[in-house]
Order: C-alpha cells, then sequence, then structure tokens
C-alpha cells in the first residue's frame, strides 16, 4: 500500500538529482569554453579591462533581448532591489575584472589554483571583519587550502605578480559577493536567472567608465588591428565566444544556486577548477613540474576538506 504514495517521492527526488547534474555539467563544460577562449582572447589582445566589459556587455544584451522576446520573464523591481544589489554587483564587478587582469598575466591553470583558495578568504573575512567565530577544525581544514597554494604560487615557473594579485583580490571581491548576495537574494521574487541578469546590468554600468580610464579608446583600437592582422577575421568570434560562454556558465550557475545549498554550490565549483586546470594545461601545453601540481592537488584537497568541516556550520544555518 506505501507504494503508490512513496515511488512519486522518490521519482521526484531522482528527477532533481539528474536536473542538478545537468546544470553541474552545462556550468562546467560552459566554463571550460569560456576559460578557453578568453585566454586565447588575451593572448592575442592583452586588454582585459575591455574584455570583462565585453563579458557584460554581452550578457546584459541577451537579457534584454530575452526579456523584450518573452523568451524569459521581465522581473519586477523596485528601488529597494537595485540598492540592495550595488554592492553585490560592485563586488562582482572587482571579482570579475581582477581574475580577468590575471589570466591576461598568467595561466590559467595557475589563476584557477589560487582561486580555489576562496574558501579561506572566506574564513578569514568571517573572522576577522564580521567577528564570526570557527571551531579549530574549521581553520585546521585551511591550512592545506593556504599551504596548497603556496607551494602551488612559489614553484609556478611563469609567477607574475600582478598574475598572483589578481587573483587574490578576486577571492577577496568574491567573498563579499557571496555575503551581499546572501542578503540581496533572501526572500526574493526574482530568479535566479534574472538576479544574475540584472548583477551583470549593473555591473556593466560599473565598470564601462573604469575601463575607458585604464586603458581606452586609443589602445583598443591599435590593439584590435593588430590581433586582427595576427589572428584573422576568426578573433571577432573568440571574442563573441567568450562573452556568451561567460554570460551562459554564470548564468547556469545563479540558477543552480536557487536549487541547492552554498555547500553543495562550493563543492561544484571547485570540481569546476579542476576541470579548468586540467583542461587548460593540457590544451595551452602550460608547462608543470611535479611540485607544482602537488601545490595544486593540496589546495584542492583541502578545499574538500573544508566543506565536509563546515557543513554542520551551514545546515545549522551559521554560517
Ligand atoms: C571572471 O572572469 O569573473 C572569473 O573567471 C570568474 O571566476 P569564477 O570561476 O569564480 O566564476
Amino acid at each position: 500500500r506505501s507504494e503508490p504514495i512513496e515511488a512519486p517521492v522518490v521519482k521526484s527526488e531522482a528527477a532533481k538529482k539528474v536536473k542538478i547534474g545537468i546544470y553541474f555539467a552545462t556550468w562546467w563544460a560552459l566554463n571550460v569554453v569560456f576559460n578557453i577562449y578568453n585566454k586565447k582572447v588575451l593572448n592575442a589582445f592583452p586588454y582585459p579591462w575591455l574584455t570583462s566589459t565585453l563579458s557584460l556587455a554581452c550578457g546584459s544584451l541577451m537579457m534584454l533581448i530575452s526579456w523584450a522576446t518573452r523568451i524569459a520573464e521581465t522581473p519586477k523591481t523596485d528601488f529597494e532591489f537595485w540598492k540592495t544589489l550595488f554592492p553585490v554587483a560592485v563586488a562582482h564587478t572587482i571579482g570579475h575584472v581582477a581574475a580577468t587582469v590575471s589570466m591576461s598575466k598568467v595561466a590559467v591553470s595557475f589563476t584557477h589554483i589560487i582561486k580555489s583558495g576562496e574558501p579561506a578568504f572566506s574564513v578569514l573575512v568571517s573572522r576577522f571583519l564580521l567577528g564570526e567565530t570557527f571551531p579549530s577544525s574549521v581553520y585546521l581544514s585551511l591550512v592545506p587550502i593556504i599551504g596548497g597554494c603556496a607551494l602551488a604560487a612559489v614553484t609556478e615557473l611563469n609567477f607574475n605578480m600582478i598574475g598572483f594579485m589578481g587573483a587574490m583580490i578576486s577571492n577577496l571581491a568574491f567573498v563579499f559577493r557571496n555575503i551581499f548576495s546572501k542578503k540581496g537574494m533572501k526572500g526574493k521574487s526574482v530568479s535566479g536567472m534574472n538576479y544574475y541578469a540584472c548583477l551583470s546590468m549593473l555591473s556593466l554600468l560599473i565598470l564601462t567608465p573604469f575601463a575607458i580610464a585604464v586603458e581606452g579608446p586609443q589602445m583598443w583600437a591599435a590593439g584590435w588591428q593588430t590581433a586582427l592582422s595576427e589572428i584573422g577575421p576568426n578573433f571577432v568570434w573568440w571574442i563573441a565566444a567568450q562573452s556568451v560562454f561567460y554570460h551562459l556558465y554564470n548564468q547556469v550557475s545563479y540558477m543552480s544556486l536557487d536549487e541547492i545549498s552554498p555547500l553543495t554550490f562550493s563543492i561544484g565549483n571547485t570540481m569546476k577548477r579542476i576541470s579548468v586546470i586540467v583542461s587548460s594545461i593540457i590544451i595551452f601545453h602550460t608547462p608543470v613540474q611535479p611540485v607544482n601540481a602537488l601545490g595544486a592537488a593540496i589546495a584542492v584537497l583541502g578545499t574538500f576538506l573544508y566543506s565536509q568541516v563546515i557543513f554542520p556550520r551551514l545546515w545549522m544555518n551559521i554560517v
């Protein structure tokens, strides 16, 4: 008798798992493609402030078209929504441009190894700026993350200070983005997809004047000519691909946030970095020393450990 009652529950649980599995696989695949085209573009056209702006512009345009054609429902927002979104957008802009500057200076794999240290930043910010305390197991779990990142950094063959600092700043900015967006998304009526769309638009407004001030049209025009003459018309497709895939992977990640806990999200994000690190090393023939790879493996493993240790706190809604 219990079968007819249990069967739909089991089925919907299984369906949810399949749905999340599809989200994750799509998120990682889109992210790998973004990272490859982003690096190809940056190698030929080293203007990360413009490429970061173009990614946000492309996403904003895609969403405006989706709303106009009713492919996606236009969100109902008010002044309060945009006010709460503002700090999230500032942090998103800084994190995005800093990561892109980093990738313009060092190997994609190196940026992502340093970015796998994001949980350590999360704990340190919560401890020293928000005054939150954690059990010693949480601090201990940071040892392999920080140690692994440090080992990978000191043994990196093509180390560059701007590249390293860019990834570190990106980590710090994304911790603040997560803290602010937790507040902004609580009890929200806007879907994950539309939340990210609004975030892109506001970030675009914030970033554009800075991109013009730091790089500017003159540099872009000269760089564009050089890239076009070296690569040919394909260069325009690379720019289009990095911009479209940037928006799509972020959109899918925010859509999956609607379905999963922050813990599952952070595990998913770490798994994503493994696929990006491995695929970019293969595609760009990045030289890796065994000790360098060991550092990366320790850092990534440390993130898993942290996820396990932090789980009870998330469960109790403390973090
Ligand atoms: C960016 O350009 O915003 C970064 O590559 C994003 O990093 P993420 O892997 O944390 O999304």
